[in-house]
């Protein structure tokens, strides 16, 4: 029999505003009640129908398929004492079956919009299936890519990697939390998870305060501010007490500098994990540790259902904390209508799942996503009706490398192959030639002859390395960042052979590719872009689709130069010829492909900066305008990117900073204006006090294509 039968409580009433609704239900609830909302557990434990009907689970993860979440729900809903739905989680990462670029990559779009489109299919596919909650976006800034996750993330950058927060979870939340075709976001991993020191995975992290506010936060924030629902709470250690018992950041910034209303959950056991940082003896104390700190709800670590009852009643814990955990996971609970309509339509898959829509706009997403890095002397793009065309390496005709990490329901039998991609391409006329060449991994060269006699014969040669998927990602981190195995061997011999070629890119990660850089005509960076991977490869190299990627992270020349990235401060002695000053010196101070890079088979003209006024008031605006030109013979798009340096502080301050950036699409000989406007916002920074301040002074504007490749550069003051 169903617990309401013939009644209705006041919190099952859609018409009553969501605070009372919470109110009701949470003065129903009993302690053990409360806490079951506050566990989350993937897939079924073994007992999973006899706790759910408890009220000792208030979240699943990992359960997919609107049967199979229908099913548990209805144990919830119709035969707990309170009926209280559950709320689906699940990694959608970069798609939900659709699979499109990794998130590095759709930053290097530098096309928020693109973004938000991307993560709106993500959620509509997932909501088919029963899911309605995504542990999703990762704005970790990361600033050292021997660190795997630097691929789910939007890479160095605060200001582009808040503005990719603000678009993903936008995309996957919409408008309000109860919209159909939605579901929740989770800003993850809070906070400075990708400081881990020496790119190590679950590392130790130390950032001063200000370095925290002033790079790891943005992203956070931005989130928040686009209105996340929740937020995960990471693994590492931060300056000694651990993110999942960080009450200065859970509660101090998040809850009472910020606002957020949503609810935080732990990542994967952080809290029983309290016990191995060495900050709690028990598992007792670490959930009292977490709880207090403002996790709200512990994932898969079981350390709130087997201890909070206890820490209560023995007063170590107020019923109060535990009542206000409740309380924000109710909230989310109820804004996002599960109440009202806590069922998923089965039918609706069917329509929705890989329908022709979404792959056609994942071939897009990729080819936007795509980084051209070098084309010397206009090798690319490729006339589709040569004679001899050979693609070449261990990821020409690979299918599982191009889902990335993360590949949620994704299968490598959907993926097309960049071997595939090319022979969907060319003329009839065209003989497209195979060799692996070598393995993505290992030292064995044997392939090596058959690749360099192939290419022998051809006109070009496409040669296609990187990483598998496994080489990136949680725990994927590398201690150098080459090409694994013999593959820049194999790019070399087939240089060798004085044929033309061309490099294709597959990896989840910056590499140091100095040898190729230097050597190979021309490189494109695709990382891995997905199950359209192949066709989107061949639309840019056979010119269907003028590349328009820019680089989100900075490309180091070998390992020994990381962390590298651009927005560092100028030291007492920045890098000169002369030898105390701050270099290598077996190595050039600059990265190897700088953050912002990425060229286009057209070239742009920039002329006329305007700053107006020359003079501003600290909460006053400045605007920047300057013309850009199509000077090349095709139609392409500029990714105008807008620096300032703020010259004297009270503190150091980096050496520039990208605080705008505006895409635009121009014909051959078409010439536009784009304005900028900058103000307290982007002028401010943490003080030595700590706080947020817009100083007087002088700040440098520089406007280019790159944070290296400079085209005009001004000034204002603050006065
Ligand atoms: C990862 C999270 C992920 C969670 C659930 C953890 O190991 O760090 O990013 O959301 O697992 O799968």
């Amino acid at each position: 029999m169903k617990p309401f039968e013939g009644t209705k409580p006041f919190y099952r009433d859609s018409t009553q505003c969501v605070e009372s609704r919470v109110e009701d239900l949470l003065g129903r609830m009993t302690l053990e009640e409360k806490i079951g909302q506050m566990c989350q557990y993937t897939r079924y434990p073994e007992n999973y129908e006899e706790l759910v009907r408890a009220g000792k689970v208030g979240s699943l993860f990992n359960v997919t398929g609107a049967e199979q979440t229908n099913n548990v729900q209805r144990i919830a809903v119709e035969q707990s004492r309170l009926g209280i739905p559950l709320i689906f989680g699940l990694d959608v990462i970069h798609g939900y079956s659709t699979i499109y670029p990794i998130p590095l990559a759709i930053a290097s779009s530098w096309d928020p919009e693109m973004a938000k489109k991307a993560a709106s299919i993500a959620a509509a596919e997932a909501f088919s299936e029963g899911v309605c909650w995504t542990f999703a976006p990762m704005v970790d800034i990361a600033r050292d890519p021997r660190w795997g996750r630097v691929a789910e993330g939007a890479g160095e950058d605060p200001y582009l990697g808040s503005a990719m927060a603000r678009a993903l979870v936008e995309g996957y939340q919409g408008e309000d939390l109860a919209d159909p075709d939605t579901i929740v976001a989770c800003p993850k991993h809070y906070v400075a998870y990708g400081g881990a020191e020496g790119g190590r995975d679950y590392n130790t992290v130390e950032v001063s305060e200000r370095t925290l506010r002033d790079v790891y936060l943005p992203p956070f924030k931005a989130a928040v501010e686009a209105g996340a629902g929740t937020l995960m709470s990471a693994f590492n250690d931060l300056n000694g007490v651990p993110a999942s018992a960080n009450r200065f950041t859970l509660t101090t910034i998040l809850r009472e500098e910020w606002g957020f209303e949503g609810f935080v959950v732990s990542d994967w056991n952080s809290i029983g994990e309290l016990v191995s940082h060495g900050i709690a003896g028990t598992r007792a104390q670490a959930g009292k540790e977490a709880v207090e700190a403002g996790v709200d709800m512990d994932m898969e670590g079981n350390v709130y259902q087997t201890t909070l009852a206890r820490l209560v009643e023995e007063g170590a814990v107020s019923e109060e904390t535990v009542d206000d955990a409740v309380r924000r996971i109710l909230t989310i609970k109820f804004r996002m209508g599960l109440f009202d309509r806590p069922y998923t339509d089965t039918s609706l898959a069917t329509e929705v799942v890989q329908c022709k829509e979404y792959i056609e706009a994942t071939r897009d997403f990729a080819r936007r996503s795509m980084v051209l890095l070098k084309n010397e002397n206009g090798v690319l793009p490729l006339k589709k009706d040569l004679k001899i065309v050979v693609v070449i390496g261990p990821l020409a005709d690979e299918q599982d490398a191009l889902l990335g990490c993360w590949p949620c329901m994704g299968k490598p039998e959907d993926v097309v192959t960049v071997l595939e991609g090319i022979k969907n391409k060319v003329s009839e006329e065209t003989d497209v030639l195979h060799a692996k060449g070598c393995d993505i991994q290992g030292d064995s060269t044997e392939g090596l002859k058959d690749a360099a006699d192939k290419a022998e014969v051809a006109d070009v040669a496409i040669v296609v390395v990187g990483e598998s998927r496994e080489m990136s990602g949680e725990a994927g981190c590398r201690s150098t960042l080459d090409l694994p195995g013999v593959q820049e061997k194999l790019v070399r011999d087939i240089c060798d052979t004085g044929v033309p070629v061309v490099m294709v890119l597959l990896n989840g990660r910056p590499m140091s590719i100095s040898w190729p850089a230097e050597h190979v005509p021309a490189i494109l960076e695709a990382w891995h872009p997905g199950i359209q991977g192949g066709n989107a490869v061949a639309d840019l190299l056979f010119g269907d689709f003028n590349p328009v990627g820019r680089l989100p992270v900075t490309f180091p020349r070998t390992v020994g130069q990381v962390p590298i990235y651009y927005n560092h401060k100028n030291t007492g002695r920045p890098p000169t010829p002369l030898l105390y000053t701050s270099k290598y010196i077996d190595l050039p101070s600059t990265p190897l492909f700088p953050f912002g890079h990425g060229l286009s088979y057209t070239q742009f003209e920039y002329s006329n900066l305007k700053i107006s006024p020359q003079k501003i008031t600290p909460d006053s605006e400045v605007e920047i305008s300057l013309d850009v030109k199509n000077v090349g013979d095709r139609k392409g798009d500029e990714v105008v990117q807008l620096y300032l340096r703020d010259l004297v502080g009270s503190v150091t301050r980096p050496v520039k900073e990208l605080k705008r950036f505006k895409r635009t699409t121009l014909k051959s000989g078409e010439k536009t204006t784009v304005k900028f406007v900058v103000g307290p916002e982007q002028l401010a920074f943490v003080n030595r006090g700590m706080e947020r301040v817009v100083e007087p002074g002088a700040f440098e504007v520089m406007v280019g294509g790159s944070s290296e490749d400079i085209r005009l550069t001004g000034g204002f003051e603050v006065t």
